[in-house]
């Protein structure tokens, strides 16, 4: 499973990037994927037909870079229908764990298997890379993406046309706080925006074959240009990264019923308590998470009301 189908990196950056900045500041990258047949309109509309219902995400691409979640304007088209139609559909599109289909997966593997030699490591479990996850993005001319953090490390490559893709140095609480950090990570991922961060702004503008590395919780929006668009988020999460998105979930549920806490590493001996309880838990679960219906039934009692906010027009 380590060993690349191609030969020639599928990822590339310079090496001060992958040696300096990685993984804690973005920086930009190139790559091989354009063109590949698992990412063409046509092959990305028969994915969308065969997925399930819950694991694609589509809305109108007339978003504000601020944009509050529950105003998002929907689309009167059936999922393959937005991709078939992308052109002038006025829609943003995101296809979640596209990893689940072993092409897609091979694909991800291959592409993190050149980063992890780049950085001197044998395999993709050497350097870090676990629970690889996939997801392909297909929008609209002149869609954007509003402000919002991801809970995961991500390559993201630029497949067609042009994006820019503007990331933002949150590191010192200054845009989100910990209370928004962790909504953000359990609940809806969408972070208000304000003028007065434009300073903090790295802007990366992205072509066919171009790519930004982005860091856990580095918040972001992304706007396409005049034609549609296709790129795919590479992530993974580090066994660090994993442990803050569990904290944060227990930390949510307790403070929903009235129990507000400090964030992690705040008090680290009451982290590990708190982790060893929300992990008993999830394993209990987790057997369930293998039907759609049990999906929407656990995130309606971990997330509340407006768990399956995205599933409203299914
Ligand atoms: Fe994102």
């Amino acid at each position: 499973m380590n060993v690349a189908s191609s030969i020639s990196p599928v990822i590339t950056a310079d090496n001060e990037s992958l040696k300096r900045d990685f993984p804690l500041k973005p920086f930009a990258i190139r790559h091989k994927l354009s063109g590949h047949p698992l990412l063409t309109l046509s092959r990305i509309a028969q994915l969308a037909s065969d997925m399930p219902r819950d694991l694609i995400e589509y809305n109108s691409g007339d978003a504000s870079v601020s944009q509050d979640p529950d105003k998002v304007k929907s689309i009167d088209l059936d999922p393959v229908e937005v991709v078939n139609r992308i052109q002038t559909a006025g829609a943003w599109m995101v296809l979640k764990r596209v990893e689940k289909s072993p092409e897609y997966r091979q694909l991800l593997e291959d592409a993190l298997t050149s980063v992890a030699r780049a950085r001197g490591f044998k395999s993709i479990e050497d350097a870090g890379f676990s629970q690889i996850e996939g997801f392909l993005f297909v929008s609209s001319p002149n869609s954007t993406t509003p402000f919002h953090m991801d809970a995961e490390d991500n390559f993201f490559v630029q497949i067609y046309g042009e994006k820019i893709f503007a990331v933002y140095d949150n590191r010192d609480g200054k845009i989100a706080d910990d209370a928004q950090v962790e909504h953000s990570t359990v609940k809806h991922r969408n972070v208000p925006f304000n003028e007065s961060f434009r300073p903090r702004g790295i802007e990366f503008n992205l072509d066919a074959g171009d790519g930004c590395y982005i860091p856990y919780q580095w918040p972001h929006w992304v706007k396409t240009a005049g034609s549609h668009s296709i790129s795919m988020a590479i992530t993974w999460k580090t066994e660090e990264v994993r442990r803050l998105n569990d904290l944060h979930r227990f930390n949510s549920m307790l403070r929903g019923i009235g129990l507000p806490q400090a964030a992690p590493g705040a008090r680290p001996a009451l982290d590990s308590t708190k982790l060893a309880v929300y992990r008993t838990a999830a394993a209990i679960i987790e057997p369930l998470r293998g039907s759609e219906t049990m999906r929407r039934v656990i995130r309606r009692i971990a997330l509340g009301k407006n768990a399956n906010y995205y599933l409203k027009k299914a």
